[in-house]
């Protein structure tokens, strides 16, 4: 049998260091018997064509990118993926040689989008017929854009303190199934999905909405996900469960996204028994 040799991988980002990436992926190299490594790299917004050049020149095999660099990273890009194109975002480089050119090309996807969905799939409730996001930053594009393709009859809101910034792009051409709004416009949320993309409730972010979110317009068994992890106690997802609601911190979507990443990066299909260790070392 041939050796693997060990290749490298990492994620960019300012801040970086409470990233919980690097033990996600060391679980599933161990899970697999790899010998590849992740590691936390501290980039800032001005270095990150240098670091990205960087690593495809050091045989990378890829990098996930985080806060500042995912928008900017779009055009360092030789190809983009059709999400990353539409979300505007990039959260996974690869790395692939140009085998008739000798150059390395930088392909960006965007994981998140996908990652969001397989979270959510892992949450038992009602079809989606009707949704709410509230928040228009990064993860919310990939959020919505991900919803929309995956239900075609999904009716969408989304809340924003200035709507008007939303970009269509994102709207997957579905801007006929989504009414932007603002806060003061939004009422009372119904349907079975209800996601904060916010930064309410994060430590050092803002403690409350601009308004007051209800939640008893919300169907039976709606689900209710704060991307936000860990889960903030006090706040939404603690209300939701005490409203009978189904509830989802961001760690099932972080998760995702790292499957859907590696899945990229090693072309290949990621076994239960990996993810599962990705799954206990992101909760350890
Ligand atoms: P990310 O890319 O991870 O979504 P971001 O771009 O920093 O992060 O966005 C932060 C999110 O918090 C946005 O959804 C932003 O909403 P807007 O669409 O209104 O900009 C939201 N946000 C920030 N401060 C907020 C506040 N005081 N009240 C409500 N939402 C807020």
């Amino acid at each position: 049998m041939t050796a693997i040799l060990p290749r490298s991988f990492g994620v960019f980002g300012d801040p970086v260091a409470h990233s919980r990436s690097p033990i996600m992926h060391a679980a599933a190299f161990a899970a697999l018997s790899l010998p590849h490594c992740y590691l936390p790299f501290h980039v800032s917004a001005g270095r990150l064509g240098e670091a990205v050049r960087g690593a495809a020149a050091l045989g990378f095999g890829g990098v996930n990118l985080t806060v500042p660099h995912k928008q900017a990273a779009l055009a360092l890009c030789d190809h983009r993926s059709d999400t990353a194109e539409r979300v505007g975002a990039v959260n996974t480089l690869r790395f692939v040689p140009n085998l008739d050119t000798g150059a390395i090309e930088i392909h960006g996807h965007n994981t998140d989008a996908r990652g969001f969905l397989d979270a959510l799939d892992e949450l038992d409730g009602p079809p989606l017929r009707r949704a709410t996001i509230l928040g228009a930053g990064g993860a919310s594009l990939a959020i919505a854009d991900a919803l929309l393709g995956a239900h075609p009859e999904l009716e969408l809101t989304w809340v924003s303190r200035r709507p008007e910034h939303i970009p269509s792009l994102a709207l997957a051409n579905a801007t006929e199934r989504v009414r932007r709004c603002n806060w003061q416009e939004l009422g009372t949320p119904r349907g079975e999905l209800l996601v904060n993309t916010t930064i309410v409730g994060l430590a050092g972010g803002p403690e409350a909405f601009p308004v007051d979110i209800e939640l008893d317009q919300l169907e039976p068994r709606a689900r209710v996900i704060d991307i936000v992890y860990p889960r903030p106690s006090g706040g939404l997802l603690d209300r939701a469960v005490a409203a009978g609601l189904t509830v989802q911190d961001g760690l099932p979507m972080l998760l995702w996204q790292g499957v859907r990443a590696l899945e990229l990066w090693l072309e290949l299909v990621i076994p239960d028994h990996a993810v599962e260790a990705m799954r206990t070392a992101l909760y350890s």
